[in-house]
């Protein structure tokens, strides 16, 4: 199974009813009206969505996110491209037809169509740019009191990481939900095995091995009429100030699942190694194909983690986990879930689609005014990510302190379409500097 497609298997939905008799007639209904500081400004029982990113995933979400919950209503979006806005509206209207009430007016183009979006009146952004922009883009849906649903990863650098936090907290003293795109979390045999290595299935766990070696992905031919800015916004996952690089844009599944199995404990360091061997040529901008980073917990835990995208290779997307009483294996390409050793399991229940219970539950959670936040794992996972491409670009032992205090801001100051924003070389060990 591959995190980057979604998924047609049949969805056990729930769907909530919000006819007018029902919420007058429930105490849930005094709860959605009264009782939740979050609804006390909505004047209709109708959510309003908010699509921000209408590519892939995004457009993804936004099909879940209607299929949800019978009174949802995709009610604006926001691209920097046109095409990408419409070709996604065009999608979710085939799909959903009445659901999709985006008027003229309702769609954002440009950098701050993000913040023209938030203040159309809706009641949940969905955020799922490229994610160089998801910390400026949640922070300003938070301080809005918006409900969001936030892809992985949520940043590209510490900066980035210390907003989402600061947001994550807001959104809890707001009572907003805040539910991150780490949808393994949401994948029900995912939770039952990672449920029991939390009751001590595999007893204490010293080594974890987790990887995401798969083949590349799409690139962009540069076309004339384009600016730099629109040629690696295109091509965002060449350019680490906008995807992190691939350890962060994609492996960070693996690393979340690694940190879901050890209850989530902050690290202490992180060494490790990198580099580009088959993707060299100038289209792939700067990023690596490579990384290998074994990450050191405090109670002598390890986390060996390797990650590749280069083709006609040995493919794996799984994590194993080894302790004292057993070992754990969660193979993601093969759906396999299982336990031996002193206990001996194997998981036999049902399978969901787990970007619909996303959704699902998000939406729940919403109606019910009980907030789900995701916020500081989906941050802590993220940083896992970063720090381990820290420690691979200079060659480093990095520690998680020198990591979250690191001032390396990626990125322009400012968007705009004729920045000539360099390409930086590509990182070079023991030469590249932490900052
Ligand atoms: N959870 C998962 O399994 C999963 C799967 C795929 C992608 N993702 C994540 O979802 C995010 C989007 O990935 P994708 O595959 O949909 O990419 P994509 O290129 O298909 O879509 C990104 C969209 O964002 C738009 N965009 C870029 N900058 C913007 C800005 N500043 N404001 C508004 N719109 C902007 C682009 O034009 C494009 O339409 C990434 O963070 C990616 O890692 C998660």
């Amino acid at each position: 199974m591959n995190a980057h497609s979604d998924h047609a298997h049949p969805s056990r939905r729930k769907f909530i009813k919000t006819t007018g008799s029902v919420i007058a007639a429930s105490p849930f209904a005094l709860n959605l009206l009264s009782s939740s500081p979050v609804f006390a400004g909505l004047n209709s029982e109708t959510l309003k969505v908010g699509l921000v990113g209408c590519g892939g995933r995004g457009t993804g979400a936004a099909n879940q996110a209607l299929k949800a919950d019978d009174n949802v209503v995709l009610h604006a979006v926001a691209d920097v491209f046109e095409d990408r806005l419409n070709s996604s509206l065009e999608n979710l209207t085939k799909a959903h037809g009445k659901k999709v009430k985006v008027d003229e007016g309702h769609k954002f183009l440009g950098f701050d169509a993000y913040q023209k979006l938030i203040d159309s009146g809706v009641d949940v952004v969905l955020l799922a740019t490229p994610p160089g922009f998801r910390p400026d883009h949640l922070t300003a849906a938070v301080e809005a009191g918006k409900h969001v649903f936030c892809e992985k990863p949520v940043a590209v650098d510490a900066p980035g990481i210390q907003k989402v936090l600061a947001a994550a907290k807001k959104a809890k003293e707001k009572n907003l939900s805040l539910m991150s795109g780490f949808c393994w979390r949401y994948h029900y045999p995912k939770r039952e095995t990672f449920g029991k290595i939390l009751e001590g299935a595999v007893g204490d766990i010293s080594t974890i091995y987790n990887t995401y070696n798969t083949g590349t992905l799409w690139s962009k031919p540069r076309q004339p009429e384009w600016s730099e800015m629109e040629y690696q916004l295109r091509n965002w996952l060449y350019y680490n100030w906008l995807s992190g690089d691939h350890i962060a844009e994609q492996a960070v599944h693996s690393l979340d699942m690694m940190s879901w199995a050890l209850g989530d404990p902050k690290p202490v360091s992180a060494v490790g190694t990198g580099g580009r061997q088959v993707r060299t040529e100038d289209q792939f901008g700067h990023v690596y194909d490579h990384f290998a980073i074994v990450y050191e917990y405090e109670k002598g835990a390890k986390g060996f983690h390797f990650c590749r995208q280069q083709f006609n290779c040995e493919n794996s997307y799984a994590v194993e986990v080894f302790g004292n009483k057993g070992n754990a294996l969660v193979d993601c390409t093969r759906g396999v879930h299982e336990i031996k050793g002193q206990t001996s399991w194997r998981f036999k229940g049902e399978q969901n689609d787990m970007y619909q219970t996303e959704h699902d539950e998000l939406f729940a959670a919403i109606r019910k005014g009980t907030p789900i936040n995701d916020g500081n794992y989906m941050a802590q996972s993220t940083m896992l990510a970063i720090m381990g491409r820290m420690a691979a670009y200079t060659g480093q032992k990095i520690t998680w302190e020198q990591a979250m205090n690191s001032k390396e801001k990626l990125g322009p100051e400012q968007y705009t379409w004729d920045v000539q924003y360099p390409v930086s070389s590509v990182p070079k060990p023991g030469i590249t500097e932490f900052s």
